[in-house]
């Protein structure tokens, strides 16, 4: 039996990938958490039939910031026993608002989130989208590193939605789109030139033409703003990064089941997985997204995708790794806060 719960499941990505996760097969009960709309979000879905039994909680009435008794028990029961919680929950940016006021609130929503989870479900995978992930990520592993609970084998920062794009946007090129699947190695963080595709990687290998390959790159770090500036001011990517949240925590799931051989992807604590201490010591930061063979108790090896990567790839790279150690800073000083 698998339980997997969605907090900030009301949002523009949580109503979506609540829905993917009512008709998976692989989840036999799906709880939503929001401080708003849970119960009608739920109440909607449970009108499909599928497999997973839904049910949803929601904060006290006006209680935005999800600290009051009610609330806790609301996060007390969506989280208690759970497998897999997926955290969309945050704020967009609003007029006025700078990004620093921005990464303090949904900061605070992330650290807020993550200690009802280490109370309530500690043994959890825990998959986090809620930007800025290369700091959210950070600031969840201290929250869990604080409460005793920490495993970091079961930390994800879900960084599909830069795969998803780099393979898109290959098949744009190529003019192949959905004839068949290509495997890409996305690596780094996960905003803008901290995002790096490793083109040369691809299974099967694809032929990119030298003088288009600087644009693809940049289409793939920063392919967010495309959807941003199509939405006209009214939101960022929603239902794209509910499919690769779906995809990914379906991923993480059938690796619990015992299914083989699945590699993603994922933005880990790399001193904390099989193999990811030589990676740490390479690239001198401790989170990084590198392709992870996933398994019962979550990452079972990180891959080393840095000895293969060409030389223009190892100059991204390095671009990465410098504007990572800011956010990875930025995330561990507000947690330690
Ligand atoms: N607990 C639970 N849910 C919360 C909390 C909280 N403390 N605070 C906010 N939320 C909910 C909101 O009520 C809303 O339903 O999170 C949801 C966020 O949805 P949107 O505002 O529509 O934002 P969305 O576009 O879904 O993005 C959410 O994911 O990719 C990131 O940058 C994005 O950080 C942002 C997050």
């Amino acid at each position: 039996m698998v339980k997997a719960v969605v907090l900030g499941a009301s949002g523009g990505i949580g109503q979506p990938l609540s829905l993917l996760c009512k008709i998976s097969t692989l989840i036999d009960d799906l709880a939503l958490f929001d401080v708003v709309n849970t119960p009608g979000v739920a109440a909607d879905l449970s009108h499909i039939s599928s497999k997973a039994k839904i049910e949803g909680f929601v904060a006290a009435k006006g209680d935005m910031k999800g600290e009051t008794e009610e609330t806790e028990s609301a996060k007390k029961n969506a989280l208690t026993g759970a497998d897999v919680v997926i955290i969309p929950a945050g704020v967009p940016r609003k007029p006025g608002m700078t990004r620093d006021d921005l990464f303090n609130i949904n900061a605070s929503i992330v650290k807020g989130l993550i200690e009802a989870c280490a109370k309530y479900c500690p043994k959890a995978a825990i998959l986090v989208i809620s930007n800025p992930v290369n700091s959210t990520v950070p600031i969840a592993a201290e929250v869990l590193k604080k409460a005793g609970v920490f495993d970091p084998k079961k930390l994800f920062g879900v960084t599909t939605l830069d795969v998803v794009r780099a393979e898109t946007f290959v098949q744009d090129i190529s003019g192949e789109r959905n004839t068949s699947k290509v495997d890409i190695p996305v690596i780094g963080g996960h905003s803008g030139a901290t995002i790096v595709p490793l083109f040369s990687q691809a299974k099967p290998s694809v032929n990119i033409p030298s003088e288009k390959l600087d644009a693809l790159v940049n289409r793939v770090q920063f392919g967010g703003d495309e959807v941003v500036k199509a939405k006209d001011g009214a939101g960022s990517a929603t239902l794209s990064m509910a499919y690769a949240g779906f995809r990914f925590a379906e991923s993480v799931i059938k690796a619990m089941k015992g299914e083989k051989g699945i590699v993603e992807p994922t933005f880990v604590y790399l001193p904390g997985v099989p193999g990811g201490e030589e990676i740490a010591k390479q690239t001198g930061v401790d989170y990084f997204s590198v392709p992870c063979e996933l398994g019962p108790s979550g990452v079972e090896k990180a891959n080393n995708p840095l000895g293969t990567a060409n030389d223009y790839e190892k100059k991204l790279i390095d671009e990465a790794i410098k504007g990572l150690k800011t956010n990875i800073e930025t995330g561990v000083s507000f947690a330690k806060k």
